[in-house]
């Protein structure tokens, strides 16, 4: 790659991507090895953190109990109407920096009634109640888009949402239809 170092490499997924969370084999002693490897580069300066994504509290647990250094991230799917909120407490009561993905849902928040009611409640567009609402959990959020009014629009999420409300979205009936994307593993698991 032509790089002295490279800021953070995580694991993607405990099982493989195409049994992600479908099988009941959380592949325990392979997560570990890959563990080794990546522990080796970081130790070896190549890498600067170590991480991993889509783990759940027994694979966590699994690293916890038997790795020399435990993961400094987990990068899960958390959206509204998606909240692993026991994964997460586990996880920072443990130390463990929580990413979230997809916090749009793939697109899917922006066709969420109750999602547009609340952000127009706020004055503010969807994507930014949703990045706002992972940041309130304390998560770092990874949204993603192609344009450039969304990028700068993403960003600028200076509000706050009320205790209250955090509850109401924590709550609010889970996206199940992924559309045209629902085929990925991860938007029918567990997570
Ligand atoms: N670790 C994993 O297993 C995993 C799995 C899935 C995704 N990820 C990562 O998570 C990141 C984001 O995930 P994602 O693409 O699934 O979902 P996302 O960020 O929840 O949603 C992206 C969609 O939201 C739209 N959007 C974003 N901001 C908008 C705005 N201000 N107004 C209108 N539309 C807006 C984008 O369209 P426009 O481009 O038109 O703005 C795009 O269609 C990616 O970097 C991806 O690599 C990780």
């Amino acid at each position: 790659m032509g790089l002295d170092y490279i800021d953070m490499m995580i694991i993607h997924s405990p099982q493989p991507w195409k049994e992600v969370n479908q099988s009941d084999d959380r592949y325990f002693e392979g997560n570990l090895e890959a563990w080794r490897a990546l522990t080796d580069a970081y130790k070896s300066g190549k890498l600067r953190a170590i991480g991993v994504s889509n783990f759940l509290k027994e694979d966590i647990g699994n690293m916890l109990e038997n790795a020399e250094i435990k993961p400094m991230v987990n990068q899960v799917l958390c959206h509204i109407s998606n909240t692993p909120l026991a994964l997460i407490e586990y996880c920072q009561s443990r130390g463990i920096v929580m990413e979230a993905y997809s916090p749009v849902a793939h697109g899917e928040a922006l066709k969420n009634v109750k999602i547009r009611e609340m952000a127009s409640k706020y004055g503010v567009s969807v994507p930014q109640l949703c990045i706002r609402y992972d940041l309130q959990l304390n998560m770092i959020t990874l949204p993603k888009t192609a344009n450039p009014e969304h990028m700068a629009a993403n960003a600028d999420i200076d509000f706050e949402i009320s205790d209250a409300d955090m509850d109401v979205l924590k709550n609010i009936e889970h996206i199940r239809d992924y559309g045209e994307h629902g085929f990925f593993p991860v938007f029918g698991g567990k997570l």
